[in-house]
């Protein structure tokens, strides 16, 4: 062979290195190049906790401090929240600043989680899960594993759960859909994956003003809110945060049980077997994974007066970015692997863990109801199903879960592994890396962009200054 034919052959054969080992290493770049370009577009602003600044030692007193209750007047960072949960953020219970409005929404938030007992939360979510699976199960071939991703197989599951709290009847499946396309449309704009579309979250708010306007809410809507912004209030709590929320929870929780076939094999075991060793190991599972892969990345505050640090002070009108992964991966030298059985050995306190915020300051609505009705719905997929993956497993998980299910067959109870279809999704999940963290990089940019143009909140607060 020529020299220049060797030379050739060397090139291709670098080449060919290069875009082999792409999986390995160029979606970590890509994450890294999105975060400078969201702090060029966006600005450096903000104070990281735990950080330089505030330690881990004080991230609970700060988080908990009265002065850190500003929610998103004052932060360039709320114009990019805004533009995510749009259409309404303005009346977001998330978003709004403290006083009459916000008490009032709270308010009502509360009273329509309570309003179900224990036991009818229960029966709930079990016929709503036991519906959605049998509708994939109809598509089973005996023995056979579907490939799913488990965010989209919950969504229904939640969209028609919290249309029943909210309206107290089943949900009609055209509505299902409509929720479904909304929430899937905020959650991935939120992580980049997608564009929004403002269209499907228009119809769903269209959908909801008519049901309050034909009287169809029996538990009350906030009485100082119009029409309009409680229809707002009902798409941005119910069918846009729970529905959301709880099927990235349960994705996370499904795909943790799907890559461990042995915990699989016990809590299965437990849960169909005598005692509540079952649901008490599934609890446990279930705190884990809501440590290790926290559902909010960061929550920001605006401090609305100096909180004392030491001999220094946090002036007011800062904005401080509470990192929950970064604050649940610290604390001890194995704080970031998963492990449920350190909920045997350590007490709860000594764990940092704070998966749905802090009860001084604003924490979730739906911490008391969340991990109740995750470890129902767990259960019933559990019954049905043997879960395996061999995808990856980030906190943000834009692949959305991909999973192996096979239907469990009463005479042979564990089904075989799917050993080759494992290896395929395995190689998809890591190419499909590749191809998303560009697409998140250029999206991204894009939103970041747009939203800083469109001031949404800027504009809002500026509106109501100009009134006054
Ligand atoms: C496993 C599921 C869930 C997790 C891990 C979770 C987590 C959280 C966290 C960490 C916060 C506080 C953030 C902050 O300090 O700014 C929060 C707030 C909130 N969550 Fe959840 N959440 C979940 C499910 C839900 C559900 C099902 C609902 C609705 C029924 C809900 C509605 C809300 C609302 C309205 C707030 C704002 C609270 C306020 O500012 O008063 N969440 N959630």
């Amino acid at each position: 062979m020529s020299a220049a034919a060797w030379s050739w052959c060397g090139a291709a054969l670098l080449l060919a290195v290069v875009a082999a080992s792409l999986p390995y290493w160029l979606p970590d770049l890509v994450v890294a190049l999105r975060v400078r370009i969201f702090a060029l577009v966006n600005g450096d602003e903000g104070i990281p906790v735990p950080g330089k600044l505030v330690g881990t030692d004080d991230f609970k007193r700060i988080y908990a401090d009265p002065a850190a209750n500003g929610r998103s007047r004052g932060a360039a960072l709320s114009d990019l929240f805004w533009y995510w949960l749009a259409p309404g953020p303005q009346v977001h219970q998330e978003h709004l600043e403290p006083g009459p409005r916000y008490d009032d929404v709270a308010r009502t938030t509360r009273r329509t989680i309570a309003r179900l007992r224990k036991d009818e939360w229960d029966e709930l979510v079990t016929r709503c899960a036991a519906q959605q699976l049998g509708r994939l199960g109809a598509a089973d071939r005996a023995g056979k594993a579907r490939r799913v991703r488990l965010r989209d197989a919950m969504m229904p599951v939640w969209a028609s759960i919290y249309y029943e709290v909210v309206f107290d009847e089943p949900c009609p499946p055209h509505v299902r859909d409509m929720i479904v396309a909304n929430a899937d449309d905020v959650v991935s704009a939120l992580k980049c994956t997608r564009l929004r579309h403002m269209s499907r979250r228009d119809r769903l708010t269209r959908y909801l003003r008519g049901k309050i306007a034909s009287g169809a809410v029996p538990h009350g809507l906030p009485a100082t809110l119009t029409e309009q912004e409680q229809a707002f209030y009902l798409q941005g709590t119910y069918f846009n945060t729970a529905v959301v929320q709880m099927s990235e929870a349960m994705a996370h929780l499904l795909l943790a049980i799907a890559a461990r076939p042995g915990l699989q094999q016990q809590l299965r075991d437990g849960l169909t077997g005598e005692g509540t060793q079952g649901a008490a190991q599934l609890d446990r599972v279930i705190d884990e994974t809501l440590r290790v892969y926290p559902l909010f990345g960061v929550a920001h505050r605006i401090t609305t007066a100096d909180i004392a640090l030491g001999e220094a002070a946090i002036p007011s009108g800062s904005v401080l970015l509470f990192n929950y992964p970064a604050y649940h991966h610290s604390g001890s030298p194995d704080a970031a692997e998963f492990d449920p059985d350190r909920w045997l050995r350590e007490h709860p306190e000594h764990l940092h863990h704070i998966p749905f915020g802090i009860s001084a300051n604003r924490p979730c609505p739906a911490r008391g109801i969340a991990p109740l009705t995750m470890r129902v719905a767990a259960a019933e997929v559990l019954r049905r199903y043997a879960l395996t993956t061999s995808a990856g497993h980030t906190r943000s998980l834009p692949n959305r879960g991909p999973c192996l299910l096979t239907p469990i067959d009463a005479q042979r109870p564990v089904p075989r592994r799917p050993t080759a279809r494992l290896a395929m999704l395995r190689l998809r999940d890591r190419w499909e890396d590749v191809w998303r963290s560009l697409v998140q990089l250029v999206l991204g940019t894009y939103m970041v962009w747009d939203a800083r143009r469109l001031q949404l909140c800027r504009s809002y607060f500026a509106a109501q200054e100009a009134e006054q």
